[in-house]
């Protein structure tokens, strides 16, 4: 593991913190031993991270790292972590992609109440589904992510995969300048267009690592988008890539191809075929790399590509029975100038409903009652010239079709909607509770591109 002094230095750091806030709790990393009532304890906290090489950025983070500590759960088995709020500002913690109870969601005013300073809470809750999931809070969030409290969240199968080597790598482009001070999280007119877009690439923290892989071995790379405004367009010349898995979601592996759009909040698994000790790839970004992927000597016999990773138990939508919901994303910023009221200024609506990040009451009107069982096509039509990543909470859907691209039915928790693009959802409605339903551009998100749906 290519680990950095840095990093290195930082997550001590944090578990040092960690050991002082659990009275003594040993840990194994990240895990406490001998503690019946958690399995993780998670702790927020400000802390320096040197992002810009001789300055430190006044970061926030899970543990000290950010993106914070990677927490692993094996598919079917309870998480249980225990939250402790450090920073100076409520908080809450939303597990991306995973299928939970509501109350476990992390949504303020809906889920749970924010997590005041000084206070914790315990989540607690079963992952039914395997993959690259992440977590992150649900308020205030263009700082609070734009500050780092991003971080992985891998459940790993429940039988052993033909996986023996994997890597994780966050993406997170930061607002940072050249002496790594913050720059704006969120401006109004980058809010009204593509969202605030930050200028440092980092993997794990670190822009442009080099990542020493296994010769010849296949390597599962988990990507994780946890950016609140970038799409990265990934691609690896060169390499020899598959996919194999979307979002969580195991696709039949298919080579990874010229390149592959990663909107905020998306994940993709690869598996790559490490070559030679001593060859280079890159990992890029459209043409700017992001990594440098090396082969080092390996005493092991060559991989093969390993078989397909077993689907997740999510149930099949039936598009006979399905009733058709249409959602229209709308770009309003010519009506809407910034707020005279003072609050965030609305730029986008859901089939003309802007959400308001300030009215704890907008989830008590639903844009969808969705009724408990029943089976639902979504028609997600974008009107605008700006590319929305569309996430739902609580379900998992399949990704029908597309009028730009070629689609492969494959389940997901965030499709990314093209300019002008209309594309077509469908799921089981099988999960109880009242959904956040958004764009995972976070200045998208906070001005105005949230619903929620109802499923009772
Ligand atoms: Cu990453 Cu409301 O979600
Ligand atoms: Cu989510
Ligand atoms: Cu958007």
């Amino acid at each position: 593991m290519a680990f950095t002094r840095r990093q290195i230095l930082a997550g001590l750091a944090g578990l040092g913190v960690v050991g002082l806030g659990a009275g003594g709790v040993r840990y194994w990393l990240g895990r406490p031993e001998n503690v019946a009532t958690h399995d993780y304890e998670l702790i927020a906290a400000p802390f320096d991270l040197e992002l810009v090489l001789g300055h430190l950025t006044p970061a926030w983070g899970y543990n000290g790292l950010a993106p914070g500590v990677e927490l692993r759960c094996r598919q079917g088995e309870r998480l249980r972590v225990r939250f402790i709020n450090k920073l100076s500002e409520p908080t809450t913690i939303h597990w991306h992609g995973i299928r939970l109870p509501l109350d476990m969601d992390g949504v303020p005013y809906v889920s749970q109440l924010p997590v005041l300073p000084g206070e914790y809470f315990d989540y607690n809750f079963i992952t039914p589904d395997a993959g690259s999931y992440w977590y992150h809070p649900h308020t205030t969030s263009s700082e609070q992510l734009g500050r780092g409290l991003v971080g992985p969240l891998i459940i790993e199968e429940r039988e052993s995969t033909g996986f023996r080597h994997e890597r994780t790598l966050s993406l997170k482009t930061w607002h940072v300048d050249e002496e790594g001070a913050f720059t704006p999280f969120s401006v109004p007119r980058e809010a009204a267009r593509e969202g605030t877009r930050g200028r440092l690439t980092t993997i794990n923290a670190v822009p442009n690592p080099t990542l020493e892989l296994p010769a010849g071995q296949v390597v599962r790379l988990r990507l994780l988008n946890l950016d609140n405004t970038v799409t990265y367009r990934l691609n690896l010349p060169g390499g020899e890539a598959r996919i194999y898995a979307l979002d969580g979601n195991p696709v039949k592996p298919r080579p990874l191809g010229k390149d592959y759009w990663l909107g905020p909040g998306m994940r993709i698994d690869l598996a790559l075929k490490v070559p030679a000790a001593g060859v280079e790839l890159s990992l890029r970004n459209g043409p700017l790399r992001l990594a440098t992927l090396k082969g080092v000597a390996s005493s092991e016999a060559p991989g093969e590509w390993p078989a397909a990773l077993p689907a997740n138990p999510v149930a099949e939508p039936d598009l006979v029975q399905a009733e058709t919901l249409r959602f229209n994303f709308e770009w309003t910023a010519a009506l809407a100038p910034e707020s005279a009221q003072g609050g965030r200024a609305k730029y986008w609506q859901i089939n003309g409903q802007a959400w308001d990040i300030n009215d704890k009451t907008c989830a008590d009107r639903p844009i969808a009652n969705l009724k408990l069982g029943n089976h639902y096509i979504f028609v997600l039509r974008n009107m605008a010239q700006y590319q929305h990543p569309i996430h739902l909470h609580g379900l998992s859907f399949k990704v029908l079709d597309s009028d730009r691209k070629s689609i492969i039915p494959y389940f997901t928790d965030t499709y990314l909607l093209g300019k002008n693009e209309t594309a077509r959802i469908a799921f089981v409605a099988d999960n109880p509770g009242v959904w956040m339903f958004h764009c995972h551009v976070i200045d998208h998100m906070e001005t105005g591109l949230m619903a929620a749906i109802s499923v009772a």
